[in-house]
């Protein structure tokens, strides 16, 4: 059995943003506190004991205080469910939360080597000691099996894969730690149960549905796809920001090629929106755009949400 916790189901800013007053921040502040999400994370266990966090974002504190199944077990004095992160880019809002887990526990941080790279070089992540936190770098299209604490399989098989993207926001026109290749910088995770076969997909990144994620998609029990925007340009019309979803490495929902028309046909069980931002219409339920996703199969889900396969 797969379980699946959701975590946070909002984009880089969450919902509401700090300092936004669009009409979904705001109406998430006041009449509609049940728009209010925390940035895009989910948990994953098979045997419901151990948990691995798939991205670690700036809310994983308030994350795990609203989400019993990582909270640590009756009786014991410092303990911790959660046995490993596993990490699909380096942006702020997939890595920041890495901190807050300074505490001495014992996990494994999963990341590929471009990703470690950035949080060696940033020596702020050193709070996070060799001792207690290891760092094992993962591969693109080599599938691994993280381990429990006592060293044995976990029993959940975890296959990265390059996705189209970019390197993190904060990168932008400066050198790279890991080099300019960029392969390795945005990952889909496809993330199976190995007793019961069953699987998941993760993408809370991707710029682009090629005819290769097509294929791999296609009849998946579940997938867990970047909702950014649901236009390319709604950051600029609505008067929030300059840049498109595009030049953030984010697909839009809408239009030719979004991500709705290009997973249309491919017989996905579950389809679920995540890292969706707070600029984005589809959160006001009753809006055009939310019973336009609807009515093409996709749910967007409240932070806690648990979903079994
Ligand atoms: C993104 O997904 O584009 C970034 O998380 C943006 C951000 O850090 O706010
Ligand atoms: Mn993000
Ligand atoms: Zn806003």
């Amino acid at each position: 059995m797969l379980r699946v916790v959701i975590l946070g189901a909002a984009a880089g800013g969450g919902v509401p943003q700090w300092n936004c007053g669009c009409p979904v921040c705001r109406t998430a502040r006041s009449e509609n506190p049940e728009l209010r999400s925390t940035q895009a994370s989910i948990a994953v266990s098979c045997d419901g004991e151990h948990w691995f966090l798939i991205n670690a974002s700036p809310d994983l504190r308030q994350q795990l205080t609203a989400t019993p199944q990582l909270h640590p077990k009756q009786g014991q004095l410092r303990h911790s469910p959660i046995t490993g992160v596993i990490l699909t880019n380096s942006e702020i809002d997939a890595v920041a939360g890495l901190l807050s887990m300074r505490e001495g526990s014992p996990f494994t941080v999963y990341a590929h080597p471009r990703v470690l790279a950035i949080l060696k070089s940033n020596s702020i992540f050193n709070v996070l000691g060799e001792k207690s936190v290891k760092r094992q770098p993962i591969e693109v299209d080599q599938a691994f099996e993280p381990t429990l604490p006592d060293g044995s399989p976990s029993g959940i098989k975890i296959l990265p894969f390059e996705v189209p993207g970019k390197a993190a926001w904060y990168l932008e026109g400066q050198a790279h730690p890991a080099g300019a290749d960029g392969a390795g910088d945005t990952l889909g995770l496809r993330i199976e149960d190995k007793q019961s076969g069953k699987y998941l997909y993760f993408l809370a990144a991707c710029a682009r549905v090629t005819d290769d994620l097509k294929s791999r998609l296609a009849g998946a029990p579940l997938v867990f796809f970047d909702g950014t925007v649901w236009r390319d340009d709604e950051l600029i019309t609505a008067g929030l920001g300059s840049k498109t979803g595009q030049s953030m490495g984010h697909i839009a929902m809408s239009g030719d090629h979004g991500a709705i028309e290009s997973l249309g046909r491919l017989d996905i069980g579950q389809k679920v929106f995540l890292h969706i931002n707070n600029s984005n219409p589809a959160l006001l339920n009753g809006s055009d755009e939310r019973k336009t996703l609807e009515h093409a199969g996709w749910k967007i889900l409240a932070d806690g949400t648990e979903i079994t396969l």
